[in-house]
């Protein structure tokens, strides 16, 4: 490849080195750290999951714990935050909301010492704290209600799903949830994580650098997918119409949602996960119609575009999850978000630790030395196109 070699998105273009995270996508391998993705799934837990990832390696007893005590302690929102929140639309997407709400913290902790330790750490402890509070707090005001507060007796995970349902979960719902956010945590150069990356190389604060990743993890092509899954399985209706309603995306083009991926060509291991973590509260809770909707597909694409790679991702299996615990479908992408915060932060401070702006080049497809013409002088587009046709 010569430098100068264009490859639209980038593709298998290294934007940095880094040491966090590891895929292997012909083999269907996730590493954090170098350890497995089902290992972290079966023996972590998330905080400890984001601590390995933001500080190199897995906390001791001491290190956790400390690190749990300060993320408990700054759960709460200011109420500036809070008050900001009540004059956002109810029909605004959550994940506009948690954009905007990550930018505001800005506001208030603005001192962007980057070298100092204490700064990174304060900074990585409120954002992880803060992130679950916003988006549990946007789903009840917009539902007219008072947020609830955080409790400080509830682990991480169990005292976001008690923010948002304004009850205690049931203790497998909360695991297989935390199990989900260990799971979304981080991904390599994702284009939300790589946002991230930009942001953060002009050295501004880490706020404007989660917010910047959160507006772009917004989008179907990425973590905006596990909502478009659903209302997919929706429009199928039932197992009967998957091949028809296949014959109709491979005629239209169109993509199907919650499949193929940039680096895996087989199944993410992440969905193989999803899908048994499913499985485990429909055992327990009961079915969910889609499911079958959803494993037919997944066979219906396995057979017609297997050959290209195309297979489930982490998208595709995450919203049956999230639905059985009550969480509404336009959530499902501020929790992913939830998620990602903690590999959002470790690339943060990777960038620091080695940071040069980000500022790749072009390839000019423009004109040159073109005439200034006055504006009296000038046609529209559209009459233009209507001269260059009356001319050819
Ligand atoms: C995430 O990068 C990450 O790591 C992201 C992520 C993370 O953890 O951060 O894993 C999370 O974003 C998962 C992806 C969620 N998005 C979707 O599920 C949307 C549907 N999928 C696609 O649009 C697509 O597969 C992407 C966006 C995920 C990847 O896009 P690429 O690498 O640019 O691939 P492409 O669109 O150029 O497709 C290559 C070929 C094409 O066929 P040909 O023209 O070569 O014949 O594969 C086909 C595509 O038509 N293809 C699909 C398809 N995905 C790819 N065909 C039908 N349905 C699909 N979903």
């Amino acid at each position: 490849m010569t430098l100068c070699e264009y490859k639209p998105g980038l593709e298998g273009i290294p934007a940095t080195q880094s040491s966090i995270s590891f895929v292997d996508g012909k083999q269907g391998i996730l590493e954090y750290r170098g350890i497995n993705i089902e290992a972290l799934a079966k023996q972590s837990t998330f905080l400890e999951t984001s601590y390995l990832l933001i500080w190199g390696s897995l906390p001791t007893r001491q290190e956790l714990a400390d690190f749990e005590y300060e993320i408990r302690y700054h759960r709460r929102l200011k109420y500036r935050i809070r008050d900001m929140m009540k004059c956002f639309p109810e029909s605004g997407h959550p994940m506009d909301a948690l954009q905007a709400c990550a930018a505001a913290l800005g506001l208030f902790y603005s001192r962007r010492a980057l070298d100092d330790p204490a700064y990174i750490r304060a900074a990585v402890v409120r954002l992880l704290a803060k992130i679950p509070t916003m988006v549990a707090a946007f789903q009840l005001m917009r539902k007219g209600n008072d947020p609830v507060q955080p409790r400080d007796d509830l682990d991480y995970s169990a005292n976001f799903l008690y923010m948002l349902n304004e009850r205690e979960p049931d203790p497998l719902a909360a695991q297989i949830f935390d199990i989900c956010l260990t799971l979304h945590a981080e991904h390599t150069i994702n284009a939300s994580t790589f946002s991230a990356m930009v942001t953060a190389s002009t050295l501004t604060d880490p706020y404007a650098v989660i917010a910047s990743a959160v507006g772009t993890l917004a989008g179907p092509l990425h973590g905006g997918a596990n909502e478009e899954v659903i209302e997919m399985l929706e429009e199928i209706g039932s197992v009967e119409n998957v091949e028809s309603y296949l014959d109709r995306c491979l005629e239209n083009k169109s993509k199907i949602m919650g499949f193929g991926h940039r680096v895996y060509k087989v199944k993410d291991p992440r969905a193989t996960i999803l899908q048994d973590l499913a499985e485990q509260l429909f055992d327990k809770f009961g079915g969910d119609y889609y499911y079958d909707i959803a494993v037919a597909l997944e066979k219906a694409v396995a057979d017609r575009l297997g050959h290209k790679g195309i297979y489930p991702n982490v998208d595709f299996y995450s919203g049956l999850v999230y639905r059985k615990m009550g969480i509404p479908t336009d959530l499902f992408t501020p929790v992913f978000a939830i998620a990602r915060v903690s590999g959002w932060l470790a690339h943060w401070k990777e960038q620091l630790g080695e940071n040069r702006i980000f500022r790749p080049t072009q390839i000019y497809t423009g004109s040159h030395d073109a005439p200034y013409i006055d504006i009296e002088k000038r046609h529209s587009a559209a009459d233009a196109e209507i001269l260059a046709g009356m001319i050819h």
